[in-house]
């Protein structure tokens, strides 16, 4: 497939190879459903008051949206085959600004967003449609068979992703006393994510962390096997996990702590330079080691 891919909007500034990212989702498209490599697919990447404008003048919808598609032979089957000509198939028109608040709302960050938004443009170009359930239904299955083809487990997608999911945690914080709201989000190793908010109490030590909350959802599911955790809170620099939960991310393995706060800042940290000469399971393994060769050594002597 060929595709071009402009961004004329200045609002959003595009994650690094967010673009990249989106030709993957398109290809993925093109691959699944056996497009020649003739077909030609124009995406432009806009801001919300040119995607106002379209969505005014082509649907009569007096609302920005996320992503539009016009396809350039409707009516007509897609050329199929290869051809020796090239074979447009339609624009998609993408709004960043929408991108963004939509990959915080689903908590899987800009990226991600981006990438399916690109791929829910084109299946429409293709013919999809979610107008009924029934057709809804095929579409978000050929959306996730796209997704799933891409590789969406590079590290700043995967830190996007915990970031935006502790940023949407954050809304259930319950601070009535500190006012001070914290969300976190973990990966775990199997790719699960849980999220926690920070819960308070008027009897404040009953207080608990958003990053405890996350890890206890994560091992109340089965899951005590953790990767990464994300903290968001609204403060100067990234927000620091407490000593308390830096203790109870080495109990379930956790290795990068990805420190954030709302204004986007953040700093990626590992657990063993936020926890030195730290007490684990294996520190209590090496002292009943100890015993058992001690209590050897007495029964030798005896
Ligand atoms: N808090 C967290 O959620 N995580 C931390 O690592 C530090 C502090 C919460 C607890 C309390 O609700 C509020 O922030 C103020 O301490």
């Amino acid at each position: 497939m060929i595709i071009t891919l402009e961004n004329t909007q200045k609002k959003v500034k595009l994650p690094k190879d967010a673009q990249k990212l989106m030709v993957a989702g398109l290809n993925a498209v093109a691959k699944l459903h056996g497009l020649s490599d003739e077909t030609v697919v124009d995406v432009s990447i806009v801001d919300d008051e040119e995607i106002h404008a379209l969505n005014r003048e082509y649907r009569d919808v007096d609302r920005p949206t996320d992503v539009l598609s016009f396809a350039l032979d409707e009516g007509d089957e897609p050329e199929l085959q290869g051809g020796p000509e090239e074979h447009l198939l339609g624009d998609i028109i993408i709004s960043a600004e929408t991108a963004v608040r939509q990959g915080e709302e689903y908590g899987h960050g800009l990226k991600r967003e981006l990438a399916y938004l690109a791929i829910h443009g084109c299946l429409h170009l293709l013919g999809y449609d979610h107008m009924e359930e029934a057709d809804k239904q095929v579409m978000r299955a050929e959306e996730e068979k796209a997704l799933a083809q891409i590789d969406l487990s590079q590290d700043d997608i995967l830190r996007d992703m915990l970031l935006a999911a502790a940023v949407k945690a954050r809304k259930q914080a319950y601070a009535p006393y500190s006012k001070f709201k914290v969300g976190a989000a973990v990966l775990a190793k199997d790719g699960q994510i849980f999220t926690g908010c920070n819960i308070e109490n008027s009897s404040y030590g009953m207080t608990v962390c958003a990053e405890r909350v996350a890890m206890w959802n994560a091992v109340s599911a089965g899951v005590t096997k953790l990767d990464t955790i994300a903290i968001v809170a609204e403060c100067e620099g990234p927000c620091a996990p407490c000593g308390a939960c830096r203790q109870v991310m080495e109990e379930f393995g956790v290795k990068t702590v990805i420190m954030g706060n709302t204004k986007g800042e953040f700093e990626v940290r590992t657990l063993a330079e936020l926890l030195p000469a730290q007490f684990g399971a294996s520190t209590m393994k090496k002292k009943s080691t100890r015993k058992r060769k001690t209590a050897a050594a007495e029964d030798k002597e005896e």
